[in-house]
């Protein structure tokens, strides 16, 4: 490939003789789960407790989109992470520790504790008639309650759905609609850097005209909200009430029965339900979580994700409580009360094992070393990044400034589909080059396709990135759309899972993720559906059309551009451009806020109507030389006016 020879960081030493997985392990075992596949699940299974075992491993047709592991088997996932630790030595160690906004408020529990307030819980959930099977919603800041929430619905063998704070109330209210919650729990509000968002007041709106009975309230910033009865609940009333048991045992579920469903965006449509089913979640989880981050026994770790994304119920909740690890959570951002905030909280908890997102470090990167360099960080042995390919510039900042040179940092490519990592460095078993997510897990079988023809490339190759066999971790539908999870992952390429990423694969075998190849835009590791952004412009009475591309941002890895036509007669206005701001932060929320929008007397498009979002993009990123052919658009014209009037500083 016409790639430029990266510079490669050997595995230091004492990860060379103290790590789980070593260079040869990684080969014989890579090997022997390739070869013997259902042998070295069954195998890897062990990790976690069942209290029945599977019938067989697994079975799986990705032509009709089936997949199905550890048949028959019974377990719990609360009861791994919880039960099994109580009954240990690690009985009083700490579970969870929560750190909060404001760098004064924090609190542990340890597994006993966490125990306790989880059955405690449940028992709650379990009065207002929660059973297994049902839905619940959680709405809630980076609180303890929801780390507690989504263990005790585990428990009683209902399924979550967590929706990440920052989505608006008429998000909350399509995932409400999508998948018909019993209860829904919010809180009054929540901190974020300092200021208060207001969830509660989303949360009203978006119950209103909904089949939901029950919603409970978790008191967290003390502002007045009102409680509509009979519907709303304290948290606290209810938890502390006097026939409230502290006991409630675990409901023993099959490993195929759903565990929980998580929105995320495609490039068509509204958010789909990613559906991840039990057994084969937790074991995928804890064993990735396991040897990925090379977690012993006393390590202290910390995953810098909101648990409304999938890195945060994989690897701060499931993951690592299963483990019995300490896993850290963070109510804050990065920047409060200032950019050392993070090195703050590792010196203060001692963390040993640091996962965030390239967007975090680069933000914080920009601010100068002086930040990190006024900690002292000694405890970090192993650095995380995830969520978009990491720059090499970001890389080597992470590694020298915040590692000191000597910590690995393990890259983890993955998605929510996947449940868990799928390309990644094992700290000590991969050399590593920066800015590659380096090589398979155990189990994984990535495949490098010629997107037109649809054939497997072998040896160095640059294609699309799908996956020829299944894993434990693998979502297994779409909450009540089946045949939408056969059309987004199996009808492409027959025969694989298609991760929708372009990748390149070198001569050491080496992946490098190239990016998205389909309308998601991946702005601050948030996925977005241009589709959706796009239909929430046009709600605006005064459009006429809209096309969404996303651009290079320095910062968020990818930022939101927008053409957009207005209808005739209609003059263009900053006004109007902030009326349209506003469209998208009521339908989706802030994140989903375009950088630039520029007005589009029209759009590219072909002669059969679509939109060339090719050119769009070319336009955008002042790559005009490379737009190449436009006799194939419907009026070739339109280009020239975009280019001129395309807006700079985005
Ligand atoms: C998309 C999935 C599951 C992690 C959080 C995001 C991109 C994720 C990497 C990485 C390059 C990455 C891909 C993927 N992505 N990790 N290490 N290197 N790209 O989950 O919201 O489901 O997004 O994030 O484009 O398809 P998600």
């Amino acid at each position: 490939m016409e790639q430029q020879q990266p510079k490669v960081y050997d595995i230091p030493d004492d990860y060379k003789q103290n790590a789980l997985i070593t260079e040869n392990r990684y080969h014989d075992m890579y090997r022997e789960a390739t070869e013997q596949n259902d042998v070295f699940w069954a195998k890897q299974a062990e990790i976690i407790h069942w209290f029945k075992k599977w019938d067989k491993v697994s079975e799986v047709d990705y032509h009709k989109a089936n997949i199905k592991w550890y048949i028959g088997g019974k377990t719990n996932v609360a009861y791994n992470c919880l039960d099994r630790h109580v009954m240990s030595s690690k009985k009083n160690q700490a579970a969870l520790i929560w750190e909060g906004d404001d760098p004064h408020d924090s609190k542990t529990y340890t597994y006993l504790q966490l125990h306790r307030e989880v059955s405690r819980f449940a028992n709650v959930l379990k009065k207002f008639g929660v059973k297994k099977g049902d839905r619940v919603i959680i709405y809630l800041p980076m609180i303890p309650e929801l780390a507690i929430s989504c263990l005790a619905i585990a428990r009683i063998g209902a399924v979550h759905s967590v929706v990440f704070g920052g989505f608006s109330a008429e998000a909350l209210k399509s995932r409400i609609l999508d998948c018909d919650p019993k209860v829904v729990i919010t809180s009054d509000g929540g901190f974020r850097g300092g200021k208060v968002v207001p969830l509660k007041k989303n949360c009203d709106a978006a119950l209103e005209g909904t089949n939901v009975k029950t919603c409970i309230v978790v008191k967290r910033t003390h502002d007045t909200v009102p409680l509509t009865t009979p519907r709303d609940h304290w948290w606290h009333t209810e938890t502390n009430s006097a026939d409230i048991r502290n006991e409630c045992p675990a409901e023993q579920v099959d490993a195929e029965d759903p565990l929980f469903i998580l929105y995320t965006s495609g490039s068509t449509g509204k958010p789909k339900g990613v559906l991840h089913t039990t057994g084969g979640y937790l074991v995928y989880a804890s064993m990735t979580h396991r040897y990925v981050f090379d977690y012993k026994d006393g390590d202290t770790y910390w995953c810098t994700a909101d648990i409304g994304w999938i890195t945060g119920h994989s690897y701060i909740l499931y993951g690592p409580l299963a483990n019995g690890a300490t896993t850290v959570m963070f109510e804050g951002v990065p920047n409060y009360p200032d950019y050392g905030r993070f090195w703050d909280v590792i010196d203060k908890h001692q963390v040993n094992i640091f996962y965030t997102a390239p967007t975090a470090i680069r933000a914080i990167a920009k601010e100068g070393d002086e930040h990190v360099n006024k900690r002292s960080l000694t405890s970090l042995r192993l650095l995380g990044s995830v969520g978009e390919p990491i720059n090499p510039e970001a890389w080597e900042w992470y590694h020298k400034t915040v590692g000191k040179g000597k910590c690995p940092i393990v890259d983890t490519f993955w998605q929510t589909e996947t449940g868990g990592i799928l390309i990644t460095p094992l700290p000590g078993a991969t050399p590593l080059k920066p800015g590659s997510a380096t090589r398979p897990f155990f189990g994984i079988q990535p495949a490098v396709l010629d997107p037109t023809t649809g054939k497997e490339l072998e040896g160095e190759a640059k294609g699309v990135l799908c996956m020829k066999a299944s894993w434990p971790g693998q979502m297994r539908t779409v909450f009540g759309d089946h045949d939408r999870f056969f059309q987004t992952y199996f009808s492409q390429y027959k025969g694989y899972y298609f991760t929708g990423d372009g990748c390149i694969r070198d001569k050491d075998g080496y992946y490098w993720i190239t990016g998205r190849v389909d309308d998601v835009i991946n702005v601050s590791g948030h996925r977005i559906g241009t589709a959706e952004v796009e239909s929430a412009i046009v709600l605006h009475k005064n459009v006429a059309e809209a096309a969404v591309i996303g651009i290079n941002h320095k910062i968020k890895g990818q930022a939101i551009y927008a053409f957009v036509t207005l209808n005739t007669g209609i003059t263009p206005s900053e006004d109007l451009k902030k009326e349209i701001v506003q469209c998208i932060r009521t339908e989706i929320g802030p994140i989903a806020s375009p950088d630039a929008i520029q007005w589009a007397p029209a759009l590219p498009k072909t002669r059969s109507g679509k939109i060339m979002r090719r050119i769009l993009r070319k336009i955008a990123d002042f790559q005009e030389n490379e737009i190449g052919d436009t006799s194939t658009l419907a009026d070739p014209s339109v280009v020239d006016d975009l280019i001129k009037n395309r807006i700079k500083d985005a």
